[in-house]
């Protein structure tokens, strides 16, 4: 469904339109997201989700996009126009979800330490779930809920003790981690007990998420395993069988042509055959599942562009390409050692690839946008380059360090281009500065 091609001149094209108009319209540096690309991406997953969940009467499954991944308003009617729903972690997200007009039913809250008042804004708004996430705020949603005169569906959180790498899980003995109470020990067991035993919850199903950027989906087919398990075990104990699951996002994406990422139906098979092997074991109804891919759905649909400033040669080393952002609009590589790809867009270019680092304007040396990429020996300044699949956790951390104005969100479809989220200003910076 991408819509990305050079025309003759080489000059790279999106959504029908040159990047080099985009560039002059907009300015750099930008991000641009293919708008059919995101819509056939929700498709792909409601649809292999909706599926999986047709074969048994009276089952379903949920796809929540998870907003942290990048949030607008535009982007929020989008999966209301889908058929998705809204996994939100502040009182932020959930601002924008319901200022976009998400239903909210169609709502769920996460988050490891949620205040009172975001607790307060989520239940009087009348958010579909709550996840908890710890011991007290079971008592915490419980409390507001009951002082508010609602009852708050809510999922509890556990941590399965599946850590998830790229390629291959680990399964560990002991949790450590700030999320989810640990099924080890009991302590998921005893966190069910306590919540169904409060007036203010309707306790309505277990959650799970095992990490991001996940190629395998034999970790979530542990984890599928070890919640039908609690499942069980709260059946046994309670005789009350729970109707959801939630088995989070993480998925993950190609960044670069060495990462393989698994389809949306794939996952949704997988997920769907160990859930109802485990529950046909287990003499449960299958519930129904939920998942709250973010990466997957937003990340491959947007590119940023950038413009060259400086060419720098380090003979024997590397070429240092400078461009007009760097970690203020994608901090993935200072922070998780993250790989992208990068291309020379606005000319085609025979000269010799040369080993480049494309680096930021920001003052550090750790400011690193492709640690390692070739690109040709004639870059020059004013060359435009891009950087794809920055649709996921790049514009969300985009942070204004050294007062950098953070970047537009221009949304492309059809050949029209239309900013969704503006470039910051100057004003916008200065207006929050009060001394
Ligand atoms: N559900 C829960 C409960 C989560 O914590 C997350 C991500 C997701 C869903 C969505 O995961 P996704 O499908 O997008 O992988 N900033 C990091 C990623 C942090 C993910 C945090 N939680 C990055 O840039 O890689």
């Amino acid at each position: 469904s991408r819509t990305v091609g050079r025309n003759a001149d080489g000059v790279v094209a999106v959504g029908g339109i040159d990047v080099t108009t985009l560039a002059e319209q907009f300015g750099t540096p930008a991000y641009f997201l293919d708008e059919a690309d995101f819509r056939a991406r929700c498709r792909a997953w409601r649809e292999a989700f909706q599926e999986q969940g047709e074969e048994r009467e009276g089952e379903g499954a949920d796809v929540f996009y998870a907003g942290k991944a990048f949030l607008s308003r535009a982007v929020v009617r989008w999966l209301n126009e889908e058929g998705l729903n809204l996994d939100v972690c502040s009182t932020g997200e959930l601002a924008t979800a319901l200022a976009a007009g998400m239903p909210a039913e169609r709502i769920a809250l996460h988050g490891n330490n949620k205040s009172t008042a975001e607790i307060e804004r989520a239940v009087g708004e009348g958010v579909g779930r709550i996840v908890l996430d710890s011991f007290q705020e079971i008592v915490r949603v419980a409390h507001i809920a009951q002082r508010l005169g609602k009852r708050q569906k809510v999922q509890i959180r556990v941590t399965v003790g599946v850590e998830a790498h790229t390629h291959e899980f680990i399964a560990t003995a002991h949790e450590d981690q700030k999320f989810g109470i640990p099924l080890a020990g009991g302590q998921a067991a005893e966190a069910v007990r306590r919540a169904l035993k409060l007036d203010g919850l309707e306790l309505i199903g277990i959650h799970s998420h095992i990490g991001s950027q996940i190629f395998d989906t034999s970790g979530f087919e542990v984890a599928a395993h070890r919640v039908v398990g609690l499942l069980k075990e709260i059946r046994d104990e309670h005789g009350v069988e729970l109707p959801e699951i939630d088995l989070g996002g993480g998925l993950g994406i190609a960044y670069t042509s060495e990462d393989d990422p698994r389809e949306p139906q794939e996952i949704a098979k997988a997920l769907r055959d160990i859930v109802h092997r485990e529950c046909d074991a287990a003499g449960l109804a299958v519930p129904r599942l939920s998942v709250e891919p973010g990466r997957a759905i937003v990340g491959p649909t947007a590119f940023t562009l950038y413009e060259v400033g400086t060419v720098k040669e380090l003979p024997g080393l590397r070429t240092y390409v400078s461009v007009d952002g760097g970690m203020s609009d994608n901090i993935r590589t200072a922070l998780y050692d993250a790989e992208y790809s990068v291309a020379l867009v606005s000319r085609a270019s025979t000269a010799e690839p040369m080993l480049s680092r494309v680096v930021g304007k920001h003052c550090e040396s750790g400011d690193i946008v492709v640690r390692d990429a070739f690109l040709p020996a004639d870059l020059a300044p004013g060359d435009l380059i891009a950087v794809p699949a920055t649709g996921a956790y790049c514009r969300s951390m985009a942070s204004n360090y050294n007062h950098a104005l953070r970047p537009p969100v221009v949304a492309v479809r059809d050949g029209q281009a239309r900013e969704i989220v503006r470039r910051e200003t100057e004003e916008d910076l200065l207006r929050l500065d009060v001394g």
